[in-house]
């Protein structure tokens, strides 16, 4: 330990011995080792004394022999104040045995005979100094690990702690961020489809065409497996695809594109790019803006307003063009079979105007939407009064109040509410007097 960075400058060693003389020369004895800083207690109480007041003594050297307490006393008292010290007993030759019983009692490191030889006394206090320096050592060791260990723990702890908050805080956040798109999203959609509900009231021929058409292109592009954006865009896109009508002209917008002269039909055709140009500024629309330009288009490229063919129109436009086209004709058939009157007149357009490839998925998403209209043997159409409706019956197409709001949706199964909020609107915004159910077939 003496070549030890750690070794203390000095070390305090106890003598405890009523004689002076031994005291003394004890003393110029361990003056010689320059680390040792020598203490005299003529007493057992003067040691104790001493010790309470050097709380650091590593070494204590006692006299077997003393008056009022002794050495084994002393140095049983003296373990109690400082447990760490190492003790030595010096005795004469008649006290050995008794030496020998408090070394294996543990009050005593090591006895040293009276008279000593200095070597060996000299050794015996060095070999006791390493000890207790090894223990004290090993003890500030100890108790720096437990110290670190402590701030370690704390410093994990603390540490896990401030990674949960951020945790909760970031999850709090991008739970409130999640709420706020959500309504934004259903707040945005909630104004394309009045947007929509615009187009429709211009559209006096058929005010819920937008509707249809873009639930149609909605199912087609669920059944391609295409992602939800895209549904979504596409159908938002259909919603919209005739929004550059709004600022035709009534007498326009009344015709059939075969009644157009051909300044009409150029006036006609500018609805695609008006549309574009009409959502355009809005950021979040932006997107649709090519889907309604191109619905148009027709796939073998004679469609307006870019001439695009096959591929180049957006997938989107594609759609668009189809579920317009079947919308259209089931309109126009809504009095038999509709479905499979609409797909059957479409025959020649697949190819020229319309995607061939988009042929089944449209068969499919027409007979997931209006299949449930199918006439059978069991059903018939029946044109009735407001007043005439019954529950059960089921419209044959979408009802339209007399300024063109769309009131109750194709297929709709009537119930007793259903009817009573007919009646109320007929009183208010009157339509053409008789509606187009389907009824079952009675026997008559
Ligand atoms: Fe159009």
């Amino acid at each position: 330990m003496s070549d030890n960075a750690d070794t203390p400058v000095s070390l305090k060693i106890l003598l405890v011995d009523d004689e002076v003389n031994i005291t003394k020369s004890l003393r110029r004895l361990l003056g010689q080792v320059d680390i040792y800083e020598v203490l005299i207690g003529n007493s057992g109480d003067e040691g104790l004394a001493l010790i309470r007041e050097n709380e650091d003594i590593g070494v204590i050297i006692s006299d077997q022999r003393m008056p009022q307490m002794t050495g084994v006393e002393f140095l049983g008292k003296a373990r109690k104040l400082v447990p760490d010290a190492i003790r030595i007993l010096l005795t004469g030759y008649a006290d050995i045995e008794a030496s020998i019983a408090a070394i294996n009692q543990g009050a005593v490191f090591r006895y040293l005979s009276k008279p000593w030889q200095d070597d060996e006394l000299l050794a015996t206090i060095a070999e006791a100094v390493e000890h207790y320096q090894l223990v004290s050592e090993n003890k500030r060791l100890n108790a720096l690990v437990s110290k670190q260990n402590a701030e370690l723990q704390d410093w994990n702890s603390r540490l896990k702690q401030r990674v949960l908050d951020q945790t909760s805080q970031i999850r709090a956040k991008s739970e409130s961020l999640a709420e706020k798109n959500q309504q934004l999203r259903s707040s945005f959609g909630e104004t394309i489809e009045a947007l929509s509900g615009l187009v429709g009231m211009r559209n006096r021929v058929d005010p819920s065409h937008s509707r249809n058409t873009a639930e149609l292109v909605a199912a087609m592009a669920k059944a391609m497996d295409l992602s939800a954006d895209e549904v979504r865009n596409y159908r938002s896109a259909a919603l919209l695809h005739d929004i550059g009508k709004i600022g035709m002209a009534d007498g326009l917008l009344s015709k059939t594109v075969d009644q157009l002269n051909h300044e009409e039909l150029v006036e006609y055709q500018r609805h695609v790019v008006r549309g574009q140009t009409a959502i355009d500024p809005v950021l979040e629309l932006r997107d649709l803006g090519p889907l309604i330009r191109h619905h148009h288009e027709n796939y073998d490229g004679s469609g307006f307003p870019d001439g695009l063919a096959k591929e180049d129109i957006p997938l989107g436009a594609r759609l668009i063009a189809v579920a317009n086209s079947f919308e259209h004709r089931l309109h126009r058939f809504a009095e038999a079979d509709a479905r499979t009157e609409a797909l059957k007149a479409m025959k020649q357009e697949w190819g020229s105007r319309l995607d061939p490839l988009l042929k089944k998925v449209l068969s499919a998403a027409a007979g997931e939407i209006f299949g449930q209209l199918e006439f059978s043997a069991e059903v018939v159409k029946r044109m009735v009064a407001p007043n005439e409706i019954a529950v059960g019956m089921q419209l044959l197409q979408d009802l339209h109040s007399g300024t063109g709001v769309l009131l109750l949706k194709r297929g709709t199964v009537f119930d007793v509410a259903g009817i009573d909020s007919i009646k109320r609107c007929f009183m208010i915004d009157p339509f053409d007097a008789k509606i187009a159910v389907l009824v079952e077939r009675t026997e008559d």
